[in-house]
């Protein structure tokens, strides 16, 4: 049996690809490269020593993943990775952002269904929670009050992927609520690599400290939080990728649902927490200076992963200073070549 990834190339695909592999699973990858390097496949052989599956293909392309299907009739579930994620230009350009991310996800539940394919493995994020109701934030925290196209578009498909189950009770379907994934495979061979100059904290961070940028914009220190700066729970993308093969685990299993898992370590870091563990764990410098709040942002977000342990066996494992210095090393090796 294989399992189908779609976007597989990208910064979580590619880790997750490499959890697959050393647990024994078969892979087929589909990628456009829309915003990944055909490397990253070498990489991945590099690091696990084995071989996937891949088609460069639009995941909108309807005959292409038709294909895929047809000459791959042992696929027995599918993890979509493939989707438009920054933020800011989802505001710029929100027609493609849906059709990607929501039209995309439609073909790909349309293409499952005709080929009998009922296991789906969905990236959501915490995004989905909007203004947090209540923190630490349980699954059965109300959804909604998105602030950008893109986090609409998670929102629109665990809508769907609901109105689907409840049509269906023979699907099996988890969402993953990722918090914020950062860091990099311990080999260095693989991380994230943002087009431009990056919108998240960590890349930014990177980028300051090897040199790239020249300071850290702080957006805001007056939330009410500890120390004014805005509070979020980072977790080391090798464990966020963990979390996959526990969610097939239990799709595997006898009785089918539709699972939401919060993914994220519980504990909540600020942005100075953040500049001063990576100061400590790389010894390099992040000269900041705090400007003025970024629109969209909340005051502070993290996890009740509880769920996630008692259900799926799954909790974070890596701490704040392999974060740091794996982010740090994969940027390391970029530099030496
Ligand atoms: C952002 C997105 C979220 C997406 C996630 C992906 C917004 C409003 N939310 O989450 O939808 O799922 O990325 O990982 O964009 N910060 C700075 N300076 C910077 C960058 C960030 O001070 O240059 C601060 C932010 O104000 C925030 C924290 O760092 O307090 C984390 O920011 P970021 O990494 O962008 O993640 P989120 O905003 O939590």
């Amino acid at each position: 049996m294989s399992v189908l990834v779609t976007g597989g190339t990208g910064y979580i695909g590619s880790h997750t690809i490499v959890e697959l592999l050393n647990a024994g699973e078969k892979v087929i990858i589909i990628d456009n490269f829309s915003n990944s390097k055909p490397e990253v496949l070498d990489k991945i052989k590099e690091i696990t020593k084995k071989n996937v599956v891949f088609y460069k293909i639009n995941y909108l392309d309807e005959k292409e993943m038709q294909k895929v299907f047809e000459e791959n009739p042992d696929i027995e579930v599918v993890i979509n990775f493939a989707g438009f994620k920054a933020v800011g230009e989802s505001v710029q350009k929100p027609l493609e952002y849906y059709h990607n991310n929501v039209t995309g996800a439609l073909i790909l539940l349309q293409m499952m269904k005709k080929y009998h394919v009922k296991k789906f493995v969905f990236s959501s994020s915490a995004t989905v929670y909007g203004e947090p109701e209540k923190i630490p934030l349980t699954e059965d925290c109300k959804v909604g009050g998105t602030t950008n196209p893109y986090g609409t578009s998670k929102l629109m498909i665990e809508q769907i992927l609901q109105d689907l189950y409840h049509s269906d009770s023979s699907w099996d379907i988890c969402i993953l609520r990722y918090f914020n994934p950062v860091g990099s495979h311990e080999s260095g061979l693989l991380g994230e690599e943002p087009q431009g100059i990056p919108n998240n904290l960590m890349p930014y961070i990177v980028r300051v400290a090897s040199g790239t940028l020249k300071e850290l914009s702080v957006f805001g220190n007056d939330y009410p939080t500890p120390d004014g700066t805005g509070v979020r729970d980072y977790i080391h993308v090798v464990d966020l990728a963990k979390g996959h093969l526990k969610a097939i685990e239990k799709l595997r299993k006898e009785e089918k649902g539709l699972y939401i898992y919060n993914l994220g370590t519980g504990t909540g870091y600020s942005v100075l927490d953040m500049v001063k563990a990576f100061e400590r764990a790389t010894n390099r410098k992040v000269p900041y200076k705090i400007v003025e709040r970024r629109p969209g942002d909340i005051a502070t977000c993290y996890a009740d992963p509880t769920k996630a342990y008692e259900e799926l066996g799954w909790r974070a494992e890596k701490t704040l200073e392999d974060m740091c210095q794996d982010a740090w090393r994969y940027i390391e090796k970029q530099t030496e070549k």
